[in-house]
């Protein structure tokens, strides 16, 4: 029998991200290669020609699994029977700027697309918030979005979880995959706390096998938590490809399941664990089981970590108080 089309609504088709992105969703590469989709693309109406391009585009690929694309410039249309949501259109920040500046341009966009999921959305709907600052914009959609479960927003965190373990492979001279068990900590910001006291390789910690507190400090974190604007500064434009493959990963595990063995970061509706204040949307070791994202418990946290996720978990509590200042939460 067919399989029913999953209906994947991308917002900001047009940027960046949404073309490094789109291609891959439509290959199979989000849900699976068996899975069909469609997409529902959503812009601001003076883009809606650009994405009418990619949309072109992708028609040229002759995707098997793609079985319809629609554009919209109005979410209420967008989100209308969306089973996945990736909420990437936002302003991207520019260099010089921080993401603490971005609230209150971005808080406006994702206020009405929360409540264009609450009123449209399938009943399984899950969302990835990309659009910065991330962890905060999910936070707005979700307020606004009352009767879908709130573990069903999530943010990004999976682009740092990704440039942790490139750089800590560099460092060790491994390969990726003997790395396991790495945790981004907190808010996708300058804050966040990559994490490697956990992290397994080859039998040793992570932390043991670098041996050198000097460079975890000086060199490993700043270098993880500061990439995108080193990204900004080097390419004048925000990472694109490498944040929709991170897109791209953490749906595929938050829908397939991630491995036995390893956990991976995403930032979730806190429980309270590890001190992290219910509701906060903030990053975690994660394993995602069923369908669901669950916080890997039980980790001794030492005083080091303890005062880097504190920081950041504080600058998270900052910006929802800045939104509720500003009367979008
Ligand atoms: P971009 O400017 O190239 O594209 C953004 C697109 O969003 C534009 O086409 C714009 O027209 C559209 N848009 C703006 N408002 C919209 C709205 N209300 N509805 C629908 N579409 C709208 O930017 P980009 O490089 O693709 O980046 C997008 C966002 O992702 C930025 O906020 C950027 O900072 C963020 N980002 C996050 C991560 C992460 O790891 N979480 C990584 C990289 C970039
Ligand atoms: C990134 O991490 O590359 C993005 O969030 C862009 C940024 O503003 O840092």
């Amino acid at each position: 029998m067919a399989q029913v089309p999953v209906n994947v609504t991308v917002t900001g088709a047009a940027g960046q991200i949404g073309y490094a992105l789109l291609f891959r969703i439509a290959s199979g590469q989000l849900l699976g290669a068996d899975t069909p989709v469609k997409l529902r693309l959503l812009e601001i109406p003076q883009a809606v020609k650009a994405a009418e391009g990619t949309a072109m585009e992708l028609d040229d690929c002759a995707f098997p699994l793609l079985q319809g694309i629609d554009i919209f410039d109005n979410p209420g249309q967008a989100f209308e029977g969306s089973n996945v949501a990736l909420l990437v259109g936002a302003r991207p920040r520019t260099k010089g700027m921080e993401r603490g500046d971005l609230l209150e341009a971005n808080g406006g966009i994702f206020k009405p697309q929360g409540e264009a999921i609450n009123a449209g959305a399938a009943d399984d709907i899950r969302v990835l918030v990309v659009g910065n600052p991330a962890n905060t914009n999910a936070l707005i959609a979700q307020a606004h979005a009352p009767d879908v479960p709130t573990e069903r927003f999530t943010a990004m965190t999976r682009l740092d979880h990704n440039r942790a373990l490139s750089q800590l492979a560099k460092k060790l001279g491994v390969s990726i995959n003997e790395i396991k068990k790495l945790t981004i900590w907190g808010n996708h910001s300058a804050t966040q706390y990559p994490d490697i006291f956990h992290a397994e390789v080859n039998g040793t910690t992570g932390a043991k096998a670098v041996g050198d507190q000097a460079w975890l400090e000086n060199d490993f974190i700043p270098t993880v938590a500061k990439r995108g604007a080193a990204i900004i500064e080097a390419r004048g434009a925000s990472s694109a490809a490498s944040a929709a493959n991170a897109a791209i990963d953490h749906v595929y595990d938050w829908v397939n399941g991630t491995p036995e063995g390893d956990w991976t970061s995403a930032a979730i509706p806190s429980d309270g664990s590890y001190g992290v204040p219910e509701g906060l949307i903030s990053s975690f070791p994660v394993v995602s089981r069923n369908g669901r994202w669950e916080i890997v418990q039980g980790l001794d946290i030492d005083e080091f970590s303890r005062g880097r996720i504190d920081a950041s978990v504080q600058e998270l509590s900052e910006e929802r108080d800045a939104v509720k200042k500003l009367g979008l939460i």
